[in-house]
């Protein structure tokens, strides 16, 4: 089965983001097309990008085990959906950082969104697709957008239940749909021929 991971991007304390990933975590946990991975930033503390050859050259001869490990987990994966806040109409600097650190485990998969803010993280998916064409990857064109409304009420509820976002199940439903249609049709392309 596919491995689909869900990329949390803010690593903030008392984030928004464990909300909807909860949601993700419920519903695509229950599915039996795809098997699901979190992969939350926060365990994968890095310093700010500073080498000197870019991984799309050095590929995966990564300086340390930290940046190592993060390659290894994403190169397991088939699919990633990333969940992204939006800080001054971009997404965070925590997941351009992580995602600089790598590269070829990025190619030649697709990759969906969950944004969230006053235009439901639109902005910041906008620009995480220009990014994701330079990973080599295919940004599905249906993503998901929890607007203000939403927002506010699921930060205003008492913990964290997957229900809050049950008005978007139909929309996940599509979104993924799309995704594993992309998951499949690339896994058989990179099965032809793989980075190296
Ligand atoms: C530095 C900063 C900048 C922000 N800029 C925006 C913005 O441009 N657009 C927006 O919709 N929300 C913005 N917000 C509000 C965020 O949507 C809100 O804080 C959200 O909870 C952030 O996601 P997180 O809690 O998962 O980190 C900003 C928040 C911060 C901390």
């Amino acid at each position: 089965m596919p491995l689909v991971q869900v990329i949390v991007g803010s690593t903030r304390p008392g984030r928004f983001s464990d909300k909807p990933v909860a949601w993700l975590e419920d519903r695509l946990g229950r599915r039996d097309d795809l098997d699901l991975e979190i992969v939350d930033l926060r365990d994968h503390p890095l310093p700010f990008y500073d080498r000197a050859v870019p991984p799309a050259r050095s590929l995966r001869d990564y300086p340390d085990e930290d940046v190592a490990r993060l390659g290894r987990t994403i190169e397991r994966a088939d699919a990633f959906i990333i969940v992204t806040s939006e800080y001054n109409h971009g997404y965070p600097a925590s997941l351009k950082n992580a995602m600089d650190h790598v590269f070829p485990e990025f190619n030649r998969k697709p990759v969906t969104f969950v944004g969230y803010g006053n235009v439901g993280g639109a902005r910041a998916i906008e620009q995480l697709r220009l990014v994701a064409v330079e990973f080599e990857m295919a940004p599905l064109r249906h993503a998901i957008h929890i607007l203000p409304d939403l927002m506010i009420a699921a930060r205003n509820a008492d913990g964290i239940s997957p229900e809050l976002f049950s008005s978007l199940d139909q929309r996940l439903e599509l979104v993924v749909a799309d995704l594993l249609w992309w998951t499949a049709t690339l896994s058989a392309g990179r099965a032809i021929s793989v980075r190296t």
